[in-house]
């Protein structure tokens, strides 16, 4: 990971300030999974609740965390009702603590943390309270933590997501719409976490004109707010930061495995193209009429459907994280 001191372009031109990250979660025990895509509706709730049923039951011990904000449903796909909420962690005073909201589950080996009220309150919390939360993630004791984040790109699903950096899973389905949300979520991610690390207003502004890397590369490689001896190791720089982005395809809805691997294929190449970033395939869940009942039931396709194709398809993606 970039660390340490670092140069920001300011109106007063390049000066040296110190680097302000997330923090990053070491990939030790526990490991982190961040569920994103972007588009709201492609099945990250479901694709987070049944893998981490499929892995608790395999003995492992699980954490799922609702980390939608504004409009959490992990409650009601897993069929279970919380009687702490995420709210209770964002408004505590002096030491936060998440055990405090850590609930129990009718699945052995798997606990979870609830999501918020929605509330206006917790919906936005501030940068700190964001750094908090992750910081205390890495806290609980769990052999895996899945965090199932809300549709959108906006700025907490953004962080939560580049929290974990390699380990961060898109969800998407074959559709075009969802590919292009998938992509423009991985695009505004790359580029929040250049803003971060160069903490300049300027760099910000050019950013926002900008429709990719490369593009953004161009423009520094010309710009004249940049010394030209410094436009070299910024370019450096900025693929390094897209390089540190290795998130993972999940292609859920599918009609079989090629048009998955089609859709897959599709998001990698624009990612390389434009972001140069470089996304790997983790697998893929079919289309099933049994994850609505499922949802409908109250207990979730993987434990009411064991014999069904979509089962098979995350205890695969569960042994391809090595969670055997
Ligand atoms: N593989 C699938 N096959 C059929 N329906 C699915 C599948 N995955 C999800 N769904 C349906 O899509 C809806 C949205 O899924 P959800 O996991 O809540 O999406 P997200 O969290 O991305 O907004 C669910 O209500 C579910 O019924
Ligand atoms: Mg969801």
């Amino acid at each position: 990971m970039l660390a340490g001191i670092f140069l920001s372009v300011g109106s007063g031109g390049l000066r040296l300030i110190e680097e302000r990250p997330l923090p990053q979660i070491a990939r030790q025990t526990p490991q982190i999974l961040v569920v994103g895509g972007g588009k709201g509706g492609v099945g990250k709730t479901c694709f987070s609740v049944n893998l981490s049923i499929e892995i608790a039951r395999k003995g492992w011990r699980v954490i799922l965390v609702d980390a939608d904000l504004s409009c959490s449903n992990v409650e009601t796909v897993l069929g279970v009702e919380a009687q702490v909420k995420l709210d209770v962690f964002f408004l505590q005073r002096g030491g936060k603590d998440l055990n405090a909201v850590l609930c129990d589950t009718q699945y052995e080996n798997l606990k979870l943390i609830p999501g918020t009220t929605g509330l206006l309150d917790v919906a936005n919390p501030k940068y700190q309270q964001k750094a908090a939360f992750i910081r205390e993630l890495q806290l609980l004791e769990a052999d895996l933590i899945i965090v199932d984040l809300d549709a959108g790109a906006h700025l907490n699903t953004l962080d939560f997501f580049l929290m974990t950096d390699t380990n961060g899973v898109l969800v998407i389905t074959p559709e075009k719409t969802s590919i292009d949300n998938a992509f423009k979520f991985l695009r505004a991610a790359l580029f929040r976490k250049i803003e971060r690390f160069y903490q300049s207003p300027e760099v910000a502004l050019l950013l926002k004109r900008t429709e990719s890397l490369r593009d953004f590369i161009a423009t520094v490689k010309t710009s004249e707010l940049f010394e030209p001896e410094m436009r070299k190791q910024i370019c450096g720089e900025l693929v390094a930061i897209a390089r540190g982005i290795r998130p993972r395809i999940v292609v859920n809805r599918a009609r079989n495995a090629y048009e998955a691997q089609i859709a897959a294929n599709i998001l990698s190449k624009f990612a390389r193209q434009n972001l140069m970033i470089e996304p790997e395939s983790l697998g893929f869940l079919y289309f099933d009429k049994c994850v609505p009942e499922a949802i409908n039931s109250g207990t979730p396709f993987v434990v009411s459907y064991p014999k069904q194709k979509i089962t098979a398809c995350v205890a695969d993606i569960a042994n391809r994280l090595g969670f055997f």
